[in-house]
């Protein structure tokens, strides 16, 4: 492969910092105020726009007279370098080019989704999968992304599910500071750091009816509560750059939204990195009917606090103009720019701006091996009855049909740009290569793709399932049904798959069903029918291999839902930290089929839930199972009575009680019983991977001090409310022992 290398002598034109500097960030604010201070307007406003490149000779030509702060989308490192080159040494100040890209869950090591990367309960999968992805990426000059996307997601129809961290915002918060820890690595001045963005700020998730773009109706205390926890985690653990969102809340688009990005971000959570805009979300304030043009637009996202507008050029055309009306203060342009600067002064631009990686770490078996074991954790068992699972040495033959078992460019996932589909190993390919001297492999598509309507593969596989004794249907969504602009309205699997499923149960053999999604699908049908279901978020790359081992066993599940899994698309949204509601269920439900006829109108005790979908999900939040039995028993608390600055300590003893060593995922949930408004049934507080042997018991301990239960309050204030609390350890959001303690004044 081309290595490229550093221009030695460009590095002598330049004004030096060292990384150390950096580091510290000693003396950065002077190095800034230097700077800032030899610019003019224009070059200021250059500095807040960001570019996505055309015409070379224009790019070139706009580089040189310091219009240009960051570039998207160029992956070609030899074009980094020659912009950079014209940056530093023709324009004016020398002010080198911020180069920017999409690299959401790898480069060209492919891991899960981000949705998948939650479900493994492990911050480190996530932090070794940005870090990877900042490696592989930084080869090509990419020294910003944007991600990690931390949109708290509550709606499986909404398409962008796909990226995000799921419904819970105590584990984005944990999965999205580990992304950042992973791009950014130990400093951001290293060569192979990527600055991170977290996005979308804020309330993107919660699109009305999961319809991509919607507007959201999130009031103040919901957004205090569930919305901004993950980005104050990002960005107290050093985020260097935050998003804009393309919805507008309660009828303000949050690029104009000085609430969100002053009063919140500035001023409450002393944030210093940058904020860039979404795709042209500045200019689309007009589309939105809340700006009346261009100039308006660039007015009113300037002052509500952005720093730099992606792609859409109205700071460019207008700012001067504003400036000069008095419609914008200087003073208002040099904090964007300060923000601007700041920010290329720790990635050490100023210090070296070309691209030095080695380009054999693209791919590395390293990074392979890291996105493999990614893939196992990610997998969740659903069901597994009459232990079909793992395959034993009885299963001589199996039959592999679906769509997705072949999908090498459909099992990487939404938001995927640049890992070629060539890489990545399927679970046929696998299953051959791995297992294929102890198992024939019959393969029998039966459907082509996710939404092949086409019915007459299906004796085919049939046939090949009689064969076999056993059966593995791999079913699920092509990479385009998720992600962006990707929204649907019927959950169901698409096409011919639910008639494949339901022939190939038909068979009688052991039927494996494994789903490759963005989002969850409502496969209440397909779980019925199967004998064992494995789920697996679009799982990348490594997908193959990955879920070889877990079939044959030498890996055993692990992964659990990050989301609410409904039973019906009708349920949503669903998620397990809802209120209770005046009308809690009480137990019995009276569902449709049930109901006699000319009931009476109260007869069916006038309570929260479906008639023909009832009250509970498919499969709750932090639901998986294993091919071992894990037991809870003796939750204990060390004290039943606190004060709002104590910490409590809760423990329960976890044993392994089946034949296989596993790793299982133990969750503690905490119920504020009363609120001075009222509170989610519950709350996710803290996990822990533990990994046991047969037989095997721990006592695993959290320690959760008090300050961890405030929350947004009537008062508008984040306080601990003193009164009674439920604690819960267990193995998801609906089991497990609990016991109640109280906070006293
Ligand atoms: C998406 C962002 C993305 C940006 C740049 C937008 O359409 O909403 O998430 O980072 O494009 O590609």
């Amino acid at each position: 492969m081309k290595q490229f290398k550093i221009l030695s002598v460009c590095l002598l034109a330049l004004p030096f910092f060292s990384c150390s500097d950096v580091k510290t960030d000693d003396g950065l604010e002077t190095k800034v105020e230097e700077l800032l201070a030899r610019m003019t307007l224009q070059e200021k406003i250059g500095q807040m726009n960001q570019l996505s490149p055309g015409n070379a000779d224009e790019v070139a030509a706009l580089v040189k007279e310091g219009k240009v702060g960051s570039i998207l989308n160029i992956t070609d490192p030899e074009q980094v370098n020659k912009i950079q080159d014209i940056a530093v040494k023709e324009s004016r100040l020398g002010i080198p080019i911020l180069m920017s890209r999409d690299v959401i869950h790898g480069y060209k090591t492919i891991f899960p989704i981000p949705l998948g990367q939650a479900a493994t309960f492990n911050p480190q999968v996530a932090e070794d999968g940005a870090r990877i992805a900042a490696v592989e990426a930084s080869a090509d000059g990419i020294r910003w992304t944007f991600a990690p996307m931390i949109d708290i997601s509550r709606d499986a129809r909404w398409g962008r599910m796909a990226e995000s961290c799921g419904e819970d915002p105590y584990l984005s918060a944990v999965m999205g500071v580990a992304m950042v820890r992973g791009f950014q690595g130990k400093s951001l001045c290293d060569p192979t750091s990527v600055a991170a963005c977290a996005k979308h700020f804020v309330g993107y998730g919660a699109a009305e009816a999961g319809k991509d773009y919607n507007s959201t109706f999130i009031p103040e205390r919901v957004l205090r509560n569930i919305y901004l926890p993950p980005f104050e985690a990002v960005a107290k653990a050093g985020c260097a750059t935050f998003m804009t969102s393309f919805n507008d809340n309660d009828g303000i688009p949050s690029t104009g939204n000085d609430f969100i990005l002053r009063t919140v971000l500035r001023d409450e959570w002393k944030y210093d990195g940058m904020v860039v805009t979404d795709w042209a979300s500045a200019t689309e304030m007009i589309t939105h009917g809340f700006c009346s043009n261009r100039k308006d637009a660039a007015q009113r996202a300037v002052n509500a606090g952005v720093d730099m507008e992606m792609v859409s050029g109205s700071f460019m055309e207008h700012l001067e103009e504003l400036v000069s009306e008095g419609k914008v203060s200087e003073a208002t342009i040099d904090n964007a720019v300060r923000n601007i600067l700041r920010l290329k002064f720790r990635l050490g631009l100023f210090n070296n701006p070309y691209v030095q990686t080695d380009q054999s770490v693209k791919y590395a078996e390293a990074h392979l091996a890291k996105a493999k074991e990614a893939a196992e954790q990610s997998a969740i068992l659903l069901k597994n009855d009459n232990e079909t699972l793992p395959f034993t040495g009885k299963v001589r033959t199996i039959a592999v049909v679906g769509p997705m078992a072949d999908a090498p460019h459909d099992q990487l996932g939404t938001w995927c740009f640049d890992g070629e589909k060539e890489h990545t190993q399927t679970p046929l390919r696998a299953l051959r290569e791995m297992y294929g001297d102890r198992v024939q492999v019959i393969y029998e598509p039966g459907v082509a793709y996710s939404r092949d309507k086409r019915t007459s593969g299906i004796a085919a596989a049939v046939a090949a399932a009689r064969r076999a004794d056993a059966v593995v249907a791999f079913v699920g969504e092509e990479a385009i049904l998720s992600g962006e602009a990707h929204s649907l309205a019927d959950l169901n699997l698409r096409g011919a798959q639910p008639e494949l499923i339901t022939a190939l149960a038909a068979t009688g053999k052991p039927l494996v069903t494994v789903v490759m999604a963005g989002r969850p699908l409502t496969i209440g049908r397909q779980v019925e029918e199967s004998s064992s279901v494995i789920y697996m978020f679009h799982p990348g790359t490594m997908g193959g291999p990955a879920i070889a081992d877990l079939l044959f066993g030498k890996v055993v599940p692990s992964g659990k839902t990050p989301v609410t899994f409904p039973k019906m698309t009708g349920q949503i949204p669903i998620y397990y930290a809802h209120h209770h509601t005046g009308r809690a269920p009480s137990g019995h439900e009276t569902l449709i089929d049930d109901i006699p006829l000319e009931a009476g109108q109260t007869s069916l005790g006038c309570t929260s839930f479906y008639m023909d979908a009832g009250f509970d999900p498919l499969f709750p939040f932090g639901y998986g199972l294993s091919y071992t039995t894990f037991v809870y028993n003796k939750l204990t608390l060390s004290a039943t009575d606190l004060k709002a600055d104590g910490t409590l300590t809760a423990s329960v003893d976890v044993t392994n009680i089946g034949k296989r060593a596993g790793t299982e995922v133990v969750q503690l949930y905490v119920r504020d019983k009363v609120g001075s408004v009222t509170r989610p049934v519950k709350e996710l507080k803290g996990f822990r991977r533990i990994t046991l042997q047969p037989g095997e018991t721990q006592t695993v301990s959290f320690t959760l001090p008090m300050s961890e239960l405030a929350y947004w309050t009537r008062r508008m204030r984040k306080e601990v409310e003193p009164g009674e609390f439920t604690l819960w350890l267990g193995t998801n959001s609906d089991e497990g022992p609990s016991a109640d303690f109280e906070i006293t004044k």
